[in-house]
């Protein structure tokens, strides 16, 4: 329990010293430096990992983790600092969204704080370094022998230019790349920020892509689909019809929303919106799926301490992934939610 208690003092000093300081300078000049810093220091960082408590061990579609609490997509989207994540205790991590082509996202600036609701907004558009070379970085990594103990994710997308009919060969062609490369794979069809992306969740889209990368799944990795919290109750239900026809391993709720209702005008900003004014949504969309299938849920929205990460599980979640959180909170928002988690 040492190690969880510290990371009490540690997520003071970064509230009241080190996240004002932060908060002063741009929100992606920061993340970049944050990546940079965690890219240096992960595999040092990873010497002192925290050892895990067997009591928040699970085992879901088959992969077993140390313990529920992610990093959702997102945040290490070229898989730069997979050693990091381990070491400052998530018990897993997703890296991406990864295109089939290298982009680089809509012009900056393109991530803005919400601080007078704990919110993000962002409209990156999937930059990232495409999956040639995000290949090329995991292998290399799984060759020196640093790959981390905790499970991988990876999370697939649309390169920009490709046109939406022919999303299923793009997003094919990085799965095909990848897929001896993760413990999961998500087909990302969700984000507000890539043109059209989100009509892939209507029911012929859907079926065809979920129907083509299974076919060639093999190895019968665990293939999981995140949905956008925007759609309503019938959408839902039928994405879940087809995510059990086609024997998905799961599904991730959710990704961020185009509902802006409830931030101040002034900070109104195009793009999808995450943390605290998401809570809520996608809280109720993990209750829908698992009170309606068996399908393992991976709880993503809103989640800043033990109390928002329990409500997810109350909710019906196999799993649980911080990102805005983390931004607000620190890095020692893992170990507060483990120790939370093992309290219980
Ligand atoms: C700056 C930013 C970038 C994101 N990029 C991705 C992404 O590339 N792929 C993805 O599936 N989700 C992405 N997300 C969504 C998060 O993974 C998560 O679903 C969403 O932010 C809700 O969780 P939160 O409230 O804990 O932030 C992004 C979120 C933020 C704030």
């Amino acid at each position: 329990m040492r190690q969880y208690r510290d990371a009490h003092i540690f997520m003071d000093l970064y509230k009241n010293l080190i996240r004002p300081l932060l908060f002063l300078a741009d929100p992606e000049v920061v993340h970049h430096g944050a990546m940079a810093a965690l890219k240096v220091a992960g595999p040092v960082l990873a010497k002192f990992a925290p050892k895990p408590d067997p009591r928040l061990a699970r085992t879901v579609f088959g992969v077993t983790f140390p313990n529920p609490v992610g990093l959702a997509a997102g945040f290490d989207k070229n898989a730069v600092a997979l050693p990091a994540w381990e070491a400052l205790g998530f018990g897993f991590a997703e890296v991406g969204t990864i295109t089939a082509r290298a982009q680089p996202g809509n012009p900056k600036p393109r991530i803005f704080r919400v601080p007078e609701c704990a919110g993000l907004i962002n409209r990156l558009g999937f930059n990232n370094d495409g999956c040639d070379a995000v290949e090329g970085r995991l292998q290399r990594l799984r060759e020196s022998g640093r790959w981390p103990a905790i499970p991988v994710g990876i999370n697939l997308g649309k390169s920009k230019i490709v046109p939406l009919q022919e999303a299923t060969e793009d997003y094919l062609l990085s799965f095909e790349r990848l897929k001896g490369l993760g413990d999961y794979f998500v087909l990302n069809v969700s984000s507000p920020n890539t043109p059209g992306l989100r009509q892939l969740q209507d029911r012929a889209a859907l079926h065809e892509l979920l129907g083509t990368i299974q076919g060639r799944n093999t190895a019968g990795r665990p293939l999981l689909l995140k949905i956008a919290p925007d759609l309503d109750w019938q959408m839902i239900g039928e994405i879940l019809e087809l995510v059990e026809e086609h024997k998905l391993a799961g599904i991730i709720a959710t990704n961020t929303t185009i509902d802006h209702a409830g931030i101040p005008a002034q900070r109104e900003q195009q793009g999808g919106l995450s943390g605290a004014p998401l809570r809520a949504r996608s809280t109720e969309i993990v209750r829908f799926i698992a009170e309606r299938t068996k399908l393992p849920v991976i709880a993503v929205g809103g989640i800043f301490d033990g109390p928002s990460a329990r409500e997810k599980f109350d909710a019906g979640a196999a799993l649980v992934q911080v990102y805005t959180g983390f931004i607000y909170e620190g890095p020692g928002i893992v170990k507060k939610i483990c120790r939370d988690l093992v309290g219980r």
